[in-house]
């Protein structure tokens, strides 16, 4: 960028002070690549020296620009679920609060020379929460959630020079960010799809290089439906491992009381619990969804029984078609 530009960027950030250090890392970035080492040097030392302004914990954390290069392979969410949308085990509660804690004592923990934890696997079969629990954990820290599709950036890498796998990376070294490689498995398949394949191997292993590398400002997140067949060589890559398993009765329970928390209901959902055991959150999400749908589509005050059962069997009739396409 112009140094003009980047002038008034860094006026512009006056008072903000994580948008005001990364102008100021892009100044810096600027002299490194046209080789003014010393001035370079010289600026970094001032910025580190510079003392930091604490940041609200829930304020949004202000965006450099997104490399234009990644756009075929990640997307911004604008969060729309909050605490109250998700049903988490009282484990995953407890991990959740202590990595909020623990990041924001962020400063003092590294002060001491003890690691941050930012890199997390999230396992889990479909639908039981670990897309949510990413927006929401992003919400929490008032962190923009970017959400990586690996299969398009292993595509894109491939033939490409790794710019813009390096442009993503050193973006989320510097931009306090949730980064969420949904799918993680595609990368384990990928190492083992490559056999012969030597480019594809040589992606997959830079790539694994990266993540292994990178210090987040933020989070990076990755989620598979596999746990035991992942490869250990990805396992340990994570600084935490968090399951996310089907709901059992008690949480199915606390799911239907949450979602008819402001629905007139003509029945007691909970006595349908033993009807609803093997279905994920999604599936159970989509019963409730269309149960008091039919009660608004007829003009009905209330959602009867009968709305719920309908659901209900429609859900299990899609489950066994489902089950027999993948059989
Ligand atoms: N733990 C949960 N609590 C409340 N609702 C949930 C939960 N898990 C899933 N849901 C509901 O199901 C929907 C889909 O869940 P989500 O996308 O998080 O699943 P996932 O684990 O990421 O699945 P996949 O492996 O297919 O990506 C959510 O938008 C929400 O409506
Ligand atoms: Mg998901």
């Amino acid at each position: 960028m112009a140094r003009g530009e980047l002038m008034k960027k860094l006026l512009a950030s006056y008072g903000k002070d994580e948008e005001f250090r990364a102008v100021a890392e892009q100044i810096i970035g600027e002299e490194e690549k046209k080789n003014n080492r010393v001035l370079a040097r010289s600026l970094r030392r001032s910025l580190d020296a510079a003392p930091s302004r604490p940041t609200k914990p829930k304020a949004l954390a202000p965006l450099i620009p997104f490399p234009e290069a990644a756009a075929d392979f990640i997307e911004l969410v604008e969060p729309t679920h909050n605490k109250q949308d998700i049903i988490l085990s009282s484990e995953n509660i407890r991990i959740f609060l202590d990595l909020l804690r623990e990041f924001r004592r962020a400063d003092d923990v590294r002060r001491r020379g003890l690691p941050v934890r930012s890199k997390l696997l999230f396992c889990g079969p479909p639908g039981c929460g670990k897309t949510l629990c990413a927006e929401i954990f992003a919400a929490e820290l008032g962190m923009p959630l970017y959400i990586v599709k690996l299969d398009r950036l292993i595509s894109s890498y491939l033939g490409e020079t790794a710019t813009n796998v390096r442009k993503l990376f050193e973006f989320a070294r510097k931009q306090p960010t949730v980064l969420f490689f949904d799918e993680f498995d595609a990368l384990a398949r990928a190492r083992e799809d490559g056999g012969e394949h030597n480019e594809l191997r040589r992606v997959v292993n830079s790539l694994l290089i990266f993540i292994d590398r990178i210090e987040p400002k933020g989070f990076l997140v990755a989620a598979t439906n596999l746990d035991q067949s992942l490869d250990p060589a990805i396992w340990r890559r994570f600084d935490e491992v968090i399951w996310f398993d089907p709901p059992e009765t008690r949480m199915i329970a606390r799911f239907l009381a949450m979602k008819f928390k402001n629905v007139a209901l003509a029945f007691d959902p909970q006595a349908h619990i033993g009807e609803l055991s093997g279905y994920s959150y999604a599936e159970l999400d989509r019963i409730c969804v269309q149960a008091i749908k039919a009660s608004v589509i007829d003009k009905r005050k209330q959602v009867r029984e009968q709305d719920f059962l309908h659901a209900i069997a429609d859900e299990r009739r899609r489950r066994r078609r489902a089950d027999r396409m993948t059989a």
